[in-house]
């Protein structure tokens, strides 16, 4: 099987349920022309996160890791006109373009991004009380996994489900001796899921546009 191949059938899976989508594709353009890096969630993938946040009704999302909005956007969506995402970025630039794009989306008054270093941010929300969450995207620099992981069981309740991005790295996890400092970050995520006896937890491998990756999903225990 090939990435030409996936990508193919990405483009029917898209073509039939997701369909033409403007204010997103422009997102996508945007970005580009802005030099962000091509790595937001493909289409499928975005409308995948929008299905699990609707399906858990969930009114208050944490998103860690912004990029150009395109996540946050299929994401805000599935808020009702009272719910809240808040979204973490550390890069001004991607800031300034995600910005632009969620509100081009109609969902400013709904997506809060703050701009600054996630393990900076955090803590604030904590002191704050703006949890506890229903839904934690974990999706910015791989190495920090298992720090975001702890901040999010801390912004957490019982039934919080916490999705993390790029858990397969083309499948370069089983290597133990890989100098690639994201896929040790990801290696050190799952041992700490193979002991936190605070949420359980399962992954799935994917293919598509964006190659041969995947998420695990965790919902906080009782
Ligand atoms: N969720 C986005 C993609 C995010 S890419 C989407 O699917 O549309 C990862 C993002 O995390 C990048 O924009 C990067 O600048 C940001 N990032 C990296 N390290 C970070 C940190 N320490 N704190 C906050 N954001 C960070
Ligand atoms: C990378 C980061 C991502 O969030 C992603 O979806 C793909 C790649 C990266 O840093 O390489
Ligand atoms: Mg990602």
């Amino acid at each position: 099987m090939s990435q030409d191949q996936w990508s193919s059938v990405e483009r029917y899976i898209v073509d039939a349920v997701v369909g033409a989508d403007p204010v997103l594709e422009a997102a996508i353009a945007d970005s580009a022309a802005a030099g962000l890096p091509p790595i937001a969630v493909s289409p499928n993938e975005g409308k995948f996160l929008h299905l699990l946040a609707r399906a858990i009704g969930a009114q208050r999302i944490l998103e860690i890791g912004t990029l150009g909005g395109y996540s946050a956007i299929w994401l805000g969506r599935a808020l009702s006109s009272d719910g809240t995402l808040i979204t973490l970025e550390a890069v001004e630039k991607h800031a300034e373009v995600a910005r632009k794009n969620i509100a081009r989306a109609g969902l400013a008054d709904r997506v809060d991004l703050r701009l600054g270093r996630a393990l900076e941010t955090l803590p604030k929300i904590l002191a704050a009380r703006e949890g506890p969450f229903d839904l934690i995207f974990i999706d910015a620099d791989k190495p920090a996994i298992c720090d975001y992981f702890e901040w999010s069981l801390k912004l957490a309740r019982p039934g919080t489900m916490i999705v993390v991005d790029n858990v397969v790295r083309t499948g370069k996890i089983v290597d133990a001796n890989s100098a690639d400092a994201s896929v040790q970050g990801v290696r050190r995520f799952y041992q700490m899921l193979a002991s936190e006896k605070r949420a359980s937890a399962t992954a799935i491998q994917t293919v598509g546009s964006k190659g041969y990756d995947g998420f695990s999903i965790a919902i906080v225990n009782g």
